[in-house]
């Protein structure tokens, strides 16, 4: 018995002093002391040697048990720092090294297509007029003539904040804003530019969020052939000098007459391509002279003033400018595509 005890720990010292891996050590403390342990299990058999030879045997034992512990430990602890020292080592960062460069930002591309559009049109007399994107349903329809069972509402997926508040679903709301602030002073002449939000799935040409910009003149004597005038001088300095409009006979609640406006397509010029479906033209936004009741409704005397209107969609705009075919690029954030906008 006491041989073996003596057997077992001589073997066991060699085996700790030879190993090297956490791992190991566990298995060596697996091995000697778990329970099925060649030290435990020779404890265990204490019980059949003779009585007088047991108090020497188990202090042998447990003096074995000890020793054997304390080897493990130290050896455990060895193993673990050799670790992580190997681990620090692998993973050493050079603070010295040089970084990767990072070049100067860009305003992103619709940045750059709202200040463009804004620079066009305050040189031609506009002053900037803003509203909540969040607005009373009073505003976003029923004074622009969309009353509660008029079906332009449905036309314009509308998503509801409350029974009376919506996320505006245009920024023609900010006509009216614009006119109960000044009214009844003359002329008013205001672009609204801002987000919109609509309850339509994202795809190519449809976002939930997105961009316009609305315009408003208000003075005696306005007529279609300003809208006209203004629309045409702005596409000529939008997308270039030789760019054509047209306007098409449509319908708005708000304006009276309305008109569809379109552009010469931006890729062929007007002789008909792909992009154009052979047409020609291109649909850049609506327009027309705001109905008397809307003047009415901003404060105006529809008797003594008239005026026009027009919204587009920047996205849209920018869109046919710059070839762009996918909406959805504005919101990615790609750089390959920001980075083609950069210097400009
Ligand atoms: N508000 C209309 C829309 O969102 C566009 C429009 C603005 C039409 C002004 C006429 C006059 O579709």
């Amino acid at each position: 018995m006491r041989q073996e005890i003596e057997t077992i720990l001589a073997e066991a010292r060699a085996r700790v002093a030879g190993v090297r891996e956490p791992g190991e050590v566990r298995d060596l403390r697996t091995h000697y002391l778990g329970r099925k342990g060649q030290l435990t299990l020779a404890l265990r058999s204490m019980g059949s040697v003779p009585a007088e030879e047991r108090p020497l045997l188990g202090r042998l034992a447990n003096e074995a048990k000890a020793e054997l512990e304390r080897l493990l430990d130290q050896r455990l602890e060895e193993a673990l720092k050799r670790e992580t020292a190997a681990h620090l080592e692998r993973e050493r960062i050079d603070v010295t090294l040089p970084g990767y460069p990072v070049g100067p930002g860009a305003p992103h591309v619709l940045v750059q297509a709202m200040r463009e559009l804004e620079d066009i049109f305050t040189g031609m007399g506009f002053a900037i007029a803003e509203g909540p994107e969040v607005e009373t349903d009073e505003y976003n329809f029923v004074a622009l003539n969309i009353h509660k069972w008029h079906p332009a509402r449905d036309m314009q997926a509308t998503f509801y904040t409350a029974p009376d508040q919506v996320l505006r679903t245009h920024t023609s709301p900010v006509q009216i804003r614009a006119m109960l602030e000044q009214a009844p002073r003359l002329p008013l002449r205001v672009i609204a530019p801002g987000r919109v939000y609509r309850r339509d799935p994202a795809d190519a040409s449809h976002l939930p969020a997105f961009t316009q910009l609305e315009g408003l003149a208000v003075d005696v004597d306005v007529t279609m052939g300003d809208l006209r005038g203004v629309l045409l001088e702005f596409v000529r300095q939008f997308f270039g000098p030789d760019t054509k409009i047209r306007l098409r006979p449509s319908y708005f609640p708000f304006t009276e007459p309305s008109a569809e406006v379109d552009v010469s397509c931006t890729v062929c010029g007007g002789s008909g391509c792909r992009v154009c479906a052979g047409s020609g033209w291109l649909e850049a936004g609506g327009s027309g002279m705001v109905h008397p009741q809307v003047l009415a409704n901003g404060g105006y005397d529809p008797a003594a003033v008239t005026g026009f209107a027009f919204g587009m969609g920047v996205e849209r705009m920018t869109m046919l400018k710059y070839g762009i075919d996918d909406i959805r690029l504005f919101l990615q954030n790609d750089l390959r595509f920001l980075g083609q906008f950069r210097s400009m």
